[in-house]
């Protein structure tokens, strides 16, 4: 590649783009008057990148002006994080990002853990066929968990051919590969779903939403089967990354001016099981404390069956780790813990939940609920309602069960009614409201550390950050403090944020 082409990457590329040197190295040297690399991994996609990047290139000048992408993402953290993966890979290939869906390229990231997740998809998709009807040339791709179901893929190509593109969670490393299988041929419907994840391809470029911050993964997959969950169905078995591979990450983004660094898994707590040489989390989180430029870690999601008290001494004595915790209950109801095959009790959280607020008084616990499960009873919604108030939760994401084909409980029996799970709802929901408000106030008239993320959106004289317990914080100040750390007084509680002042 000459110089000047590196130069036209440059200043193209957002400055947020996150390459490690050896993506630099694999893009620089792939030469595309040769074959791609056969093996998979970053010397391939890298091939393939600096081929879309041709070709998107082609087009544009056809077209006498810039292509657009919109990435789209449904669903968790590790999505959000898949998704600056795609964001990377598109604008390092030439797209210019796009706010709305009426783009030249765009991608849904699914999510299917709930049944709404998809229908929501399906309600997008009516909606970009009439884009597509007035830009023809529009290519349209979906991945995610979703598509690691066979009847949505079934139901993709039965009902809607205008899609181009779709793959899965175990290959959307080779998003680039794909995308010049659309750019060549873009009358086909290019799909490859993969049912298992072959190997983890490190070091493709990622566009990250923050400059200050980011999710780092350290596992995929879950082995835990709670029989209402469909996550280990379409995102496989556990399996974590190499604790060198995770701090080198940590130690590339400290160095391009990440401050914070969420850790990710669905099961944080069991890290390293599988490894050759195992190692346990808290072990882990102690490596990452040692990298110099990260202030802030946190991590989620924390299986209250695998948290150790090795952990919690580790998050007692760190200077970096902050002290919030999401620790789902899904159920206060023993009984239905167990239905749930969640490996544990009312009593072993509750706990749990005691030891932690002995090391860590200042704690901030949120949850996750379910309400609905099926055979719930009054006394099992009674229960979780309790546990709410001895626990008292930050907050907490209450779900109305969703039956996933595939999954054990979808066939049962007992389900319960929609008028019950309704009234249900919503007195669990008030409790979670009533306990987080009071908790959200603890703060006022005490001086926090605020990481500054963004002008406030209503009014720009204030800005927006968040302290190591995850509140909201909006206080006077100008965008130069965003991606800093600053001290604020927090003069007021206003239900579930503060405002304050700097001090
Ligand atoms: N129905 C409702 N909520 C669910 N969750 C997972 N599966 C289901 C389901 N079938 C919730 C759990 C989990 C969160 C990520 O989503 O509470 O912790
Ligand atoms: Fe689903 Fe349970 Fe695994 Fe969480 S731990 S992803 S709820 S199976």
């Amino acid at each position: 590649m000459t110089d000047t082409e590196k130069m036209t990457i440059d200043n193209r590329s957002r400055a947020a783009l996150f390459s490690s040197p050896e993506f630099r190295r694999q893009y620089d040297s792939a030469d595309l008057n040769a074959a791609p690399s056969q093996e998979d991994g970053v010397s391939r996609q890298a091939w393939f990148i600096k081929k879309a990047r041709e070709l998107v290139l082609e087009r544009e000048q056809a077209a006498g002006r810039r292509l657009t992408a919109c990435t789209v993402t449904f669903g968790c953290q590790m999505n959000e994080r898949d998704s600056e993966k795609l964001r990377g890979i598109l604008d390092l290939v030439g797209f210019e990002e796009s706010a709305d869906e009426n783009a030249d390229f765009v991608i849904y990231n699914t999510c299917t853990v709930r049944e709404n997740a998809n229908l929501r998809v399906y309600g997008h998709l009516g909606q970009l066929l009439s884009y597509k009807k007035k830009n023809p040339q529009m290519m349209i791709a979906l991945c995610g968990c979703m598509m690691q179901e066979p009847k949505v893929v079934e139901k993709i190509c039965s009902d809607y051919g205008f899609v181009n593109l779709v793959f899965g969670t175990h290959n959307i490393h080779r998003f680039a590969e794909y995308l010049v299988s659309v750019l060549l041929d873009p009358e086909e419907q290019h799909i490859e779903i993969f049912e298992k994840e072959e190997n983890i391809t490190e070091d493709l470029p990622t566009e990250r939403t923050y400059r200050f911050k980011s999710g780092v993964n350290i596992m995929f997959g879950c082995n835990n089967f709670c029989t209402y969950c469909i996550v280990p169905y379409v995102r496989g078995r556990e399996r974590s990354r190499e604790p060198k591979d995770i701090l080198r990450e940590v130690e590339e983004l400290a160095a391009d001016g990440v401050v914070e660094v969420m850790l990710l898994g669905q099961n944080v707590n069991s890290y390293g099981r599988g490894l050759e040489d195992p190692m346990t989390f808290a072990a882990l989180l102690r490596e990452i404390e040692k990298a110099d430029g990260i202030e802030r870690i946190r991590f989620m999601t924390s299986h209250p069956k695998d948290l150790s008290d090795e952990l919690i001494e580790t998050m007692a004595q760190s200077k970096k780790i902050c002290h919030h915790l999401h620790l789902p209950l899904q159920s206060g109801s023993s009984a239905l813990l167990k239905k749930m095959n969640r490996h544990y009790t009312r009593e072993s959280y509750l706990a749990l939940v005691d030891r932690l607020r002995a090391a860590i008084p200042d704690l901030s616990i949120t949850t996750d609920i379910i309400v609905g499960f099926p055979g719930e009873t009054e006394a099992d919604i009674q229960d979780t309602i309790d546990i709410v108030r001895q626990v008292r939760y930050d907050s907490a994401f209450t779900f109305i069960y969703s039956k996933r084909t595939g999954t054990p409980a979808a066939s049962w029996e007992n389900q319960v009614p929609e008028d019950v799970i309704k009234d249900r709802f919503d007195r669990v929901l008030k409790e979670v409201q009533t306990v987080g408000r009071e908790r959200s106030s603890r703060f006022v008239g005490q001086t926090e550390e605020i990481l500054v993320e963004s002008v406030n959106r209503q009014d720009p004289s204030l800005v927006t950050g968040r302290d190591e317990h995850n509140l909201v914080v909006h206080f006077p100040g100008t965008p130069d403090l965003i991606g800093k750390i600053v001290s604020v007084y927090l003069d007021e509680a206003k239900g579930f944020y503060y405002f304050g002042h700097k001090v």
